[in-house]
């Protein structure tokens, strides 16, 4: 069976993509991820507190949290991140060596600044593409939707401006209107989309504390809000498409692919269980690929019509009225 997809312009030999995460820190284990059948990976991120904190010393990180809550300088130690700036430029390049798959550099940040520039660094090391993340908590009451979304746009024009590298964004799902967020992400020149970025739910007593860090498992309930917006998005968009966030099983990656997704990123499935868990997913894969008749990720393809995909808004209505007018006690 062939399992070729395509995704931000390179030729994936499985759909699957292993996730931003501690998992491509080790060569070995990336050799062996790779063997049993990621076509891909990307790299756990580099933050923009990380990199401008460098620059500007720790002194800066305390401050810029200062009014925060207490203890917050304890969380943003930086000696808590997997490797400093110059460690993870390195760690690209002997990576580079070691798999001929693409690897993907990761840069994490929400506001513009000096960070930015390490888009061009992540590409001189030799990374082959650039998934970017632009995790935020907007709290500030005068800063309206419009003004977050044009931050981000920004952001994402700058790194996209700046490097020849496709460019992915893994964006949340907690945005008014996210086709046309999406659309403006396609327009500022991004190649891939993620969806989604992972929101950690912090339990309540936590919140008010401190800031342990939250649990990692997502089940595949979570799946299927990934599952709508993909298949909304493939009506739209002209960008890769990459699902990321509950994909355990093989049936999962089927679905997504179905839904439009080119590729799938999978992390706690692989932190669990190691390189089996993509050996599962790609068994159950074809499994499900051959139940359908299909003999390539092309042929599946072919028979998911993405323009044929119903009115989501009215669809979305009439399943909420459904559901609300179906309950029983
Ligand atoms: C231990 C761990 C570290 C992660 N680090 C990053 C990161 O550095 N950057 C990022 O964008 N996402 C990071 N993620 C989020 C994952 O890339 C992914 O979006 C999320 O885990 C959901 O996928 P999953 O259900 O397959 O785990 C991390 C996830 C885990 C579990």
């Amino acid at each position: 069976m062939n399992m070729q997809t395509q995704y931000m312009g390179f030729t994936l030999e499985t759909p699957l993509i292993i996730g931003a995460s501690p998992l491509a820190d080790d060569s070995q284990r990336v050799g062996a991820l790779v063997e049993a059948g990621a076509a891909a990976v990307v790299l756990h991120s580099l933050f923009q507190e990380q990199i401008d904190g460098e620059h500007f010393s720790t002194v800066y990180l305390r401050e810029m949290y200062a009014d925060a809550q207490p203890r917050r300088d304890d969380f943003i130690d930086p000696t808590a991140f997997h490797s400093n700036p110059e460690q993870y430029l390195s760690h690209i390049e002997n990576l580079k060596k070691m798999v001929n798959v693409p690897v993907i550099g990761s840069l994490n940040g929400s506001r513009p600044g000096g960070w930015i520039r390490y888009a061009e660094h992540i590409q001189q090391a030799g990374a082959d593409a650039l998934e970017l993340n632009l995790y935020a908590f907007p709290s500030d009451p005068s800063i309206s939707g419009q003004d977050v979304e044009n931050q981000m746009l920004d952001i994402i024009r700058m790194v996209t401006g700046s490097v020849r590298i496709p460019v992915a964004v893994k964006v949340s799902p907690f945005l008014s209107s996210l086709p046309h967020f999406a659309s403006a992400v396609q327009h500022a020149g991004a190649a891939a989309l993620v969806l989604f970025n992972r929101v950690y739910q912090i339990p309540e007593e936590t919140i008010m504390r401190d800031s342990e860090p939250a649990g990692h498992q997502q089940d595949s309930a979570h799946l299927q809000i990934r599952l709508y917006w993909l298949a909304v998005m493939a009506q739209h968009l002209n960008v890769s498409l990459a699902i990321s966030g509950a994909v355990n099983t093989g049936t999962d990656v089927f679905k997504a692919v179905k839904a439009g997704a080119h590729a799938a990123q999978v992390v706690s499935a692989v932190l669990r269980s190691g390189p089996n868990a993509l050996r599962n997913i790609l068994r159950e894969f074809q499994q499900c690929m051959l139940q359908q008749h299909c003999q390539s990720i092309d042929d599946l393809r072919r028979v998911t019509r993405f323009d044929q995909v119903p009115d989501p808004e009215t669809c979305e209505r009439l399943r909420y009225m459904r559901a609300l007018q179906h309950w029983q006690q």
